[in-house]
């Protein structure tokens, strides 16, 4: 898109970009400059018709320095993620130019940058991660990059490690890669969201009581002091790297979901193995994790599996098949939450609670989550013509 003014050309760009909950968690890092991680790590992409950031970017030689704004609000692009991301795609583009001396000098100009999440950024969903994926995707379009999705992750993992798998849609690894200066650590795709569309996500949004510790501080904290880190690391997530990906490629939900289940709980161990121990499930997550674990243990066979994040939310995914069993279940536990409206067809999902569940927990669940988003897998960024800059280079 190209806009004229009176003060001159505005060049810009607009991507969507969509949320990652990895089944196999990232916690660690071996450098912490480059983002490099001390494992490899696979996430499900979810759908943006749910969660999205929409983010645009912009150049103008009349521009007077580089700008950001984030839900409204104008931000620092000093950071040193920040930085990293912007000076690796302007020499993409300065390369670009040195071989086409045709194409506008974009890599001179300073960026606008405006960005969305449509979802609070407060509930302590991975915002980070579709920022990031959303802040690269839209340079390079702004600046026609040619690179490909798994190069330009090796950016994005730079803002945030996260980011890197919010470059694809469906289900994606990030290989931890080997060499000292990340050019090996990257994002992949292992299966797209048609070979397996039928997997459904809910999160509980379930509220925090004070500020939890952020991830980058988290995961060194666990790399310095714990002693059970190694072992996973070294040990257990390799073998289960292999085994989740063979199970997203054969569909293989059983497996899928046991392996999401006891990694998030691992993650969680290490969190607790750290020194001063890391916090981040609360009550309330806990007893998400009890009414799961009840559930497969009635119908015999993985019917939901619970993940959890550096906070207290649960993401639960399921196959579409079993929605009856597992909306059923959230509806006679948490049926005046937020968010239920949202998805008409879950009206007709009649509230059921399977013999044996202690209905006694739902009072204290309905007290700790606050929304319920319904969603499932979705697509990687998108390119749109929506913008959110107005004719002079501003946010609308
Ligand atoms: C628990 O990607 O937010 O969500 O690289 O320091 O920005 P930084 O950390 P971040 O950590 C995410 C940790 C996690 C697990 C995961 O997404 O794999």
């Amino acid at each position: 898109q190209v806009v004229f003014i009176m003060t001159g050309k505005i060049y810009s760009a607009s991507t969507t970009a969509p949320v990652n909950i990895a089944t196999l968690k990232y916690w660690g890092k071996r450098d912490t400059k480059l983002n490099l991680p001390t494992n490899s790590s696979i996430s499900v992409t979810l759908s943006q018709d749910d969660l999205r950031t929409l983010t645009t970017a912009s150049a103008a030689e009349f521009f007077e320095s580089d700008k950001l704004w984030l839900n409204g609000k104008e931000e620092s692009v000093e950071g040193q993620r920040l930085v990293a991301c912007l000076s690796e795609l302007r020499s993409l583009r300065k390369a670009l130019e040195d071989t086409n001396p045709e194409l506008p000098p974009l890599s001179k100009y300073h960026l606008h940058i405006v960005s969305e999440n449509d979802f609070p950024t407060a509930a302590g969903l991975a915002s980070s991660a579709a920022g990031f994926a959303a802040f690269v995707r839209a340079i390079a379009n702004l600046y026609d990059l040619h690179q490909s999705p798994e190069d330009l992750s090796r950016i994005a993992r730079q803002g945030s490690g996260s980011a890197c798998r919010s470059l694809f849609g469906g289900y994606v690894a990030w290989e931890m890669g080997q060499e000292a200066d990340g050019s090996d650590s990257r994002a992949v795709q292992i299966a797209t969201q048609e070979a397996w569309p039928d997997m459904k996500a809910t999160i509980l949004v379930i509220s925090a009581s004070k500020k939890e510790t952020s991830s980058t501080v988290g995961m060194q904290t666990t790399v310095n002091t714990s002693t059970l880190f190694k072992y996973r690391a070294e040990v257990v997530v390799p073998q289960r790297f292999k085994e989740m990906s063979q199970a997203i490629v054969n569909k293989d939900f059983e497996t899928f979901g046991r392996l999401t289940m006891i990694d998030s709980n691992q993650f969680h161990a290490v969190c607790l193995d750290s020194s001063p121990p890391v916090f981040y499930m609360n009550d309330t997550s806990r007893l998400v994790i009890g009414l799961i674990e009840k559930v497969n243990k009635i119908h015999d066979r993985v019917v939901a599996a619970y993940t959890f994040d550096a906070g207290p939310n649960a993401v639960l995914y399921y196959l579409e098949k079993d929605e009856p069993i597992v909306l059923g279940l959230l509806k006679a536990a948490v049926p005046e939450v937020d968010g239920w409206d949202k998805k008409s067809y879950t009206a007709s999902i009649a509230p059921a609670v399977p013999e044996g569940v202690d209905t006694r927990t739902f009072e204290a669940l309905r007290e700790g989550v606050s929304k319920i988003i319904l969603t499932g897998v979705g697509s990687g960024p998108q390119g749109t013509e929506e913008t959110l800059i107005d004719s002079n280079g501003l946010p609308k």
